[in-house]
């Protein structure tokens, strides 16, 4: 469900910087862009005593695509809800600069993706997707021309009436992603949203949300625990170690765009794979 009035944060605060390893090398160049979400020293403990986060620093500009890479149990979703305003953490602080939109719909600049496609049983795909602005208070002509262009760019033009159990797993998530960007977000955030599915439809639909990135640019920030699906979406990829939660390394993804199905076979792809394959099993090592 999208999440919307989130505080905004007028400027990147003073001193965010990057975490971790080679993070300030490598992405020196772009020290200067704006942070569209700026995290410094964010710890979570959860009411159990359990620390699921500690001093995580992270610095997200403006049209990157992040993943956040890591076991289950890291904390990446509990990273996720905090930045979505969904939960508070406990230290440090998470400050969102996501500007004024362009778009007369954007009564929500935050989308966000479950594992789950959350969907309501009972309502058609249109009315699933109109939900953002029902909760709002506005739908209008104009709002139901947005619905349709969002059904229409993941590739649903023609189900606007079909309920939700008459859908495949992936034409589910596809209307939970539509959902989520029919207010026109700036920042994205998506959990895990493919892992359910099986392999040629989570390809298909890492292909679809990389077109919907590469026409609109919002920040996405995407969880997952595969390394070559964070490898194949995404600009730079921050990995996750457990216990307790932390950034452990944050590396650019030096792929060619667009990306593309023949990416996946390229020496390139698979050296990135392993790369990122061996900064996870460094984070997983005990300290
Ligand atoms: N509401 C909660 N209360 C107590 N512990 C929680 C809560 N939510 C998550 N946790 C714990 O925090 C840790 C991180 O959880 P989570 O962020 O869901 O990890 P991930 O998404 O990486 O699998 C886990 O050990 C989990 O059991
Ligand atoms: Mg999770």
């Amino acid at each position: 469900m999208p999440s919307n009035n989130l505080p905004h944060a007028e400027e990147r605060p003073k001193g965010a910087s990057r975490s971790t390893l080679e993070a300030d090398a490598v992405l020196s160049s772009d020290v200067a862009a704006p942070a569209v979400v700026a995290l410094q020293g964010v710890t979570k403990r959860f009411a159990s005593g359990l620390e699921a986060l500690s001093g995580v620093d992270l610095a997200v500009t403006r049209g990157e695509f992040l993943s956040l890479l890591g076991p289950s149990g890291c904390g990446k979703s509990t990273l996720l809800r905090i930045v979505a305003g969904l939960s508070e953490p406990t230290g440090g602080s998470c400050r969102l600069a996501l500007g004024e939109s362009e778009n007369a719909f954007s009564t929500g600049n935050i989308g966000f993706v479950f594992q789950d496609p959350t969907l309501m049983p009972w309502s058609t795909v249109a009315a699933n997707v109109e939900l953002p602005f029902r909760i709002a208070g506005r739908v209008r002509s104009a709002e139901r021309d947005r619905v349709a262009a969002s059904l229409h760019a993941v590739g649903l033009a023609g189900f606007e009436r079909s309920y939700p159990h008459q859908l495949s797993g992936g034409m589910r998530m596809r209307v939970s992603i539509a959902r989520a960007l029919v207010t026109g977000p700036a920042l994205l955030l998506l959990d895990e949203p493919f892992a359910a599915l099986d392999e040629i439809t989570r390809h298909a639909l890492n292909d679809d949300l990389l077109r919907l990135w590469d026409a609109d640019r919002p920040t996405i920030l995407f969880v997952t625990h595969s390394v070559f699906e964070s490898v194949y979406l995404s600009t730079r990829i921050a990995v996750m170690a457990p216990r307790p939660g932390r950034i452990a390394a944050d590396l650019r993804v030096d792929l060619p765009q667009p990306r593309n199905r023949a990416v996946r076979t390229t020496p390139a792809y698979a050296a990135m794979c392993e790369t990122m394959s061996a900064a996870l099993a460094a984070a997983m090592a005990p300290l």
